[in-house]
């Protein structure tokens, strides 16, 4: 039984397809990942790419057509050894994205719902004393005499949370938790719910199309495409070292320029490109006529409006557009046939019309081998 108390769920080579009309949809197709204790990890992705799939099947809300699905060292999922263990008996707790709150029952009902119709009985007291702490982690025990539909979108979305935590689940599913709050009180519940996550130290599996929800979150991101994981890091590394087109256009803006490999070194890697040659960072092990795509975010260029001495790894371009957002200023900047989206200190004065440099640091330079 070693490593098993590291290892709170283990996905491996998960498929689940569904009939549509006289095809077969693989929503979830050949997918593997590993969840560490007390982690918090993000399922990220477009609309239909498979998050929900995936979390159902953990969850044992559906039956997956193969791989295996492992929580706490014992297997719930194997199709191929005919085993399924049903959703009431893996040791989770979920909260789904219409979070189904019961609007006949008080908070304390709400959040004992889970106890009361557990096979194994729970005593009165200890009742009270589980809900009561389920209610005191998420800052409602002040309302469990209240009914459900007096209590705010965000406390509804708490109530849920402590619903969810109340049988001291060891692994907890979140689907899209946060998504029909408004944006002010989504930004704030990230922060409680993030901060609760680390308090109680519950391994979470998060699900979001929301990027910024991912990457404030998350010890770890699974970038999800067409039923695949397409990469998989710690937020900082998904965003500066995407790895495909599809990943840096998902997560965040990114400018894009082709280019063909002229030089392959560890100090360095000179790329020939339709606005001249620039260098790169080294050690990718591309080689000379390799084809592919510098990734550049907005804040990683330096915008000059005059020429900036004998820097290396200058376009030049002019300003087309400016937009204040608050602290920062975003310039676009046409260069050739592209139009570049940069973030510049608020205080820049450009104009429209004002012709600019753009110095592009070789560090920031992400290199996606091929073109798309
Ligand atoms: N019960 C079902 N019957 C048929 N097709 C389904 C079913 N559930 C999901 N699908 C299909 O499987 C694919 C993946 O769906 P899934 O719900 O997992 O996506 P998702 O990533 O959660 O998307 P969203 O961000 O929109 O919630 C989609 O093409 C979807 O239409
Ligand atoms: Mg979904």
């Amino acid at each position: 039984m070693t490593g098993t108390a590291s290892r709170p769920l283990a996905v491996e080579g998960l498929r689940k397809g569904f009939a549509d009309r006289d095809t077969t949809v693989m929503a979830v197709d050949d997918v593997s990942f590993e969840l560490k204790e007390g982690e918090l990890y993000t399922l990220l992705g477009p609309s239909g790419c498979g998050k929900t799939s995936t979390l159902r099947s953990v969850a044992g809300l559906e039956r997956p057509d193969g791989g295996r699905v492992v929580i706490d060292g014992a297997v719930v999922a194997d199709p191929a050894a005919g085993t399924f263990v049903p959703p009431n008996k893996r040791g989770i707790g979920m909260v789904f994205q219409s979070y189904g709150i019961w609007p006949h029952m008080t908070v304390f009902d709400n959040a004992a719902f889970p106890l009361q119709v557990a096979r194994t009985k729970t005593s009165k007291r200890e009742m009270a004393e589980r809900v009561g702490s389920a209610l005191a982690a998420v800052q409602l025990d002040r309302f469990a005499g209240r009914m459900a539909t007096q209590l705010s979108g965000g406390q509804q979305q708490r109530l849920a949370l402590a619903r969810a935590l109340v049988r001291r689940p060891k692994l907890l599913l979140l689907d899209e938790p946060l998504s029909n709050l408004d944006a002010k009180l989504r930004q704030a519940m990230r922060a409680e719910l993030s901060a609760l996550q680390r308090q109680l130290g519950i391994t979470t599996l998060y699900v979001t199309h929301d990027q910024d929800e991912a990457l404030s979150m998350s010890s770890r991101i699974a970038v999800m495409s067409a039923g695949r994981i397409v990469q998989e890091g710690a937020p900082r590394d998904i965003y500066q070292r995407p790895a495909t087109r599809f990943v840096a256009d998902f997560v965040g803006t990114t400018n894009f320029l082709a280019g063909t490999v002229a030089r392959a070194g560890g100090d360095g890697t000179r790329i020939g490109t339709a606005v001249g040659e620039l260098v790169g960072p080294g050690g990718h092990g591309a080689n000379p006529g390799d084809e592919v795509l510098l990734a550049v975010r907005p804040e990683a260029v330096r915008l000059h409006l005059s020429e900036p001495g004998p820097a290396a790894n200058v376009i030049t371009g002019e300003v087309e557009q400016v937009m204040f957002v608050g602290e920062r200023v975003d310039c676009h900047v046409r260069v050739g046939d592209d139009v570049w989206v940069t973030r510049q200190e608020a205080h820049l004065a450009a104009a429209t019309g004002d012709r600019a440099w753009l110095e592009l640091p070789a560090e920031s330079l992400s290199l996606i081998p091929g073109r798309d």
